[in-house]
């Protein structure tokens, strides 16, 4: 007889909860870096820095954190797996119409100054994030929601849909994570404090990542 698999002998309760708690963190230190330390956010001022700022703001808080919380709805939300369904399609939804939004500040701001367009790695794994991400709604919404009924395509198709998902929202962060070391090095940063907020991002948004994988292998409770 095979043996039986054997569990992790832990709860992603845990781990939502720091997960959260990151979250908060990731959002205060976004917002301090690009308000206080940067120019602010705008769409219209003459200023096109700040149209650029929002850029990383959308991305991060928009498009990286609210899939995070996504992805969690399943472990993180006390109600039946429907409810915990349409949270986790809505919610991934936001991430997808903020990420756009993102990506419209940056290629509005290469536009006004002219500057060429997807020219550096960072780019070529943003792109292709938002773009499989896109596929990946499109693809589960209409698996997962017609035929509303359970179907053999449908379960078969459930693991991929997990393992997929999960190797999109690690592209996310490492999307993130190259677009804030670029920006370090065009705006000549060393050791200053804004040096450490920038980093500091950046471990904080692997962190949830690693985080947010966990809770996906980890059950509520075991
Ligand atoms: C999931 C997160 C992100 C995605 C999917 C993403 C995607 C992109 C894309 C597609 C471009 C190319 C725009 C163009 O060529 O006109 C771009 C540009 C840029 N992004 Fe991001 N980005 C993300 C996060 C960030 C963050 C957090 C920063 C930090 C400030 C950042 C900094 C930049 C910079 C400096 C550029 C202009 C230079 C370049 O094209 O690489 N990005 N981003």
């Amino acid at each position: 007889m095979a043996p039986k698999r054997r569990s992790y002998q832990a709860s992603a309760t845990p781990i939502t909860v720091f997960a959260h708690l990151l979250f908060i963190a990731v959002t205060i230190l976004v917002l301090v870096w690009l308000i206080k330390f940067r120019e602010g956010l705008s769409f219209t001022s003459d200023n096109k820095l700040k149209l650029f700022n929002l850029h990383p703001m959308f991305m991060i808080i928009g498009f990286v954190l609210i899939s995070g919380q996504a992805i969690m709805a399943y472990k993180t939300i006390p109600a039946t797996r429907t409810r915990q369904k349409i949270v986790h399609m809505i919610l991934n939804l936001i991430a997808l119409l903020a990420g756009i939004v993102g990506l419209y500040a940056v290629f509005q701001f290469h536009h006004d100054l002219g500057i060429p367009d997807v020219y550096t790695l960072h780019s070529w794994f943003g792109i292709t994030t938002i773009s499989l991400f896109t596929l990946q709604w499109l693809f589960a919404f209409f698996t997962f929601w017609f035929p509303a009924t359970y179907s053999a395509r449908r379960v078969n198709f459930y693991p991929w849909h997990v393992l997929v998902g999960m190797v999109i929202f690690f592209m996310a962060i490492l999307s993130a994570v190259t677009g804030l070391t670029e920006k370090f090095t065009f705006i000549g940063l060393k050791r200053e404090q804004e040096a450490l907020i920038v980093n500091f991002t950046g471990l904080l948004v692997f962190l949830f990542g690693v985080s947010v994988g966990f809770t996906v292998l980890l059950p509520t409770s075991y």
